[in-house]
């Protein structure tokens, strides 16, 4: 005896080609931006707690490049692991125009012009204290002094050809700085995607490891978000906005998946999502352990940031989700 049913939201899931055209979301290797770790010396290095993932040496990074681009991805973000002896309060190495980052980005520029080659703006790979800005006597992170540092870092990076400058410091007031001295120095072209809705996340304890970066004391909370604040993310959106940010990124991902469809609902502007370490970490644990399935979880949760509002994706699985996508191992 057949119910008496108006809606019936089986009819659109019958066959594949009708969940095909119904489908609302969808994820594509082009809304990836690949995180590479680097380091000064020869020979790679495995981090332990990200399986897959390397800290590349110079050679090894334009490789990895490479393959990227054959399985798809055109963008990649960089992120340095410095020695010590280069490390300073003031992060002045941060800006050094032979440092590590502006050769990186001129060979990838000179192999690929068409890559698209974003940097980090932030003083905790170049700090003594890893910190993201200058620490006073008393241990504070000094905001306007390190917005000059990284307006610095901003224009080295710019001038050794970055494409788009993410700031990932949390500073107030950097966004605008950064986009007043590109301008100042004619880099009219070069982006800012801002680290908006950063949040004070154990997640990002891998990637810690990975560039030896953790604070020598204290922690990051005084510039990075109260994991408990959800308002206070459309602040942080409507100050980067007024002060001329491309692009707006919420991090984590996905933990902060409400965040992400909050500030998706409150901007015009493209919203990037940053999959961390610590996420990449427990979908490789649980997936080599055998107590998931890797593909079908993390193309899932990478369509899940999507959903929730994400134009762009900064994931370490984007070769990997590249190439399952194509329909590859
Ligand atoms: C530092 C920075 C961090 C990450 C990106 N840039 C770590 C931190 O804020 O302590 C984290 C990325 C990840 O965990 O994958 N400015």
């Amino acid at each position: 005896m057949a119910l008496d049913l108006i809606e019936r939201p089986r009819r659109n899931r019958k066959s594949p080609w009708i969940r095909d055209m119904s489908r609302e979301t969808w994820l594509g290797a082009a809304h990836f931006i690949y995180p590479l770790f680097v380091h000064e010396g020869a020979g790679s290095v495995p981090i332990p707690s990200m399986p897959g993932c390397q800290r590349h040496d110079f050679d090894s990074l334009l490789r990895e490049v490479e393959a990227a681009r054959g399985d798809g991805v055109g963008a990649v973000v960089l992120f340095p692991k410095v020695p010590d002896a280069l490390k300073s309060n003031d992060g002045r190495e941060a800006y050094n125009p032979n440092g590590l980052v502006p050769r990186v980005i001129a060979a990838i520029k000179a192999h690929w012009p068409d890559m698209t080659v974003v940097t980090d703006v932030a003083l905790d790979p170049y700090s003594t204290e890893g910190h993201d800005g200058i620490v006073s006597a008393d241990g504070r992170v000094l905001n306007d002094e390190t917005v000059e540092v990284l307006v610095q870092q901003a224009l080295c990076q710019a001038a050794a050809g970055a494409d788009i400058i993410s700031p990932s410091d949390m500073m107030d007031g950097r966004v605008g700085a950064i986009r007043a001295g590109l301008d100042a120095a004619g880099h009219t072209d070069v982006s800012v995607l801002a680290y908006t809705a950063k949040y004070a996340s154990a997640w990002y304890g891998p990637f810690r490891d990975a560039l030896d970066s953790a604070p020598k004391f204290g922690d990051k909370k005084t510039y990075q978000m109260d994991p408990a604040n959800r308002r206070e993310a459309l602040r942080e959106v409507r100050l980067d906005e007024a002060e001329g940010a491309d692009m707006i990124m919420v991090k984590p991902a996905g933990p902060y998946l409400d965040i992400i469809r909050e500030v998706r609902d409150a901007t015009d502007l493209p919203v990037a999502a940053y999959q961390v370490s610590g996420e990449y970490a427990a979908l490789k644990a649980a997936s080599m352990n055998g107590w998931l399935n890797e593909r079908e979880v993390v193309l899932e949760s990478l369509l899940g940031i999507r959903r929730a509002g994400a134009d762009v994706i900064l994931t370490y699985y984007a070769r990997q989700a590249a190439r399952w996508l194509a329909g590859g191992e």
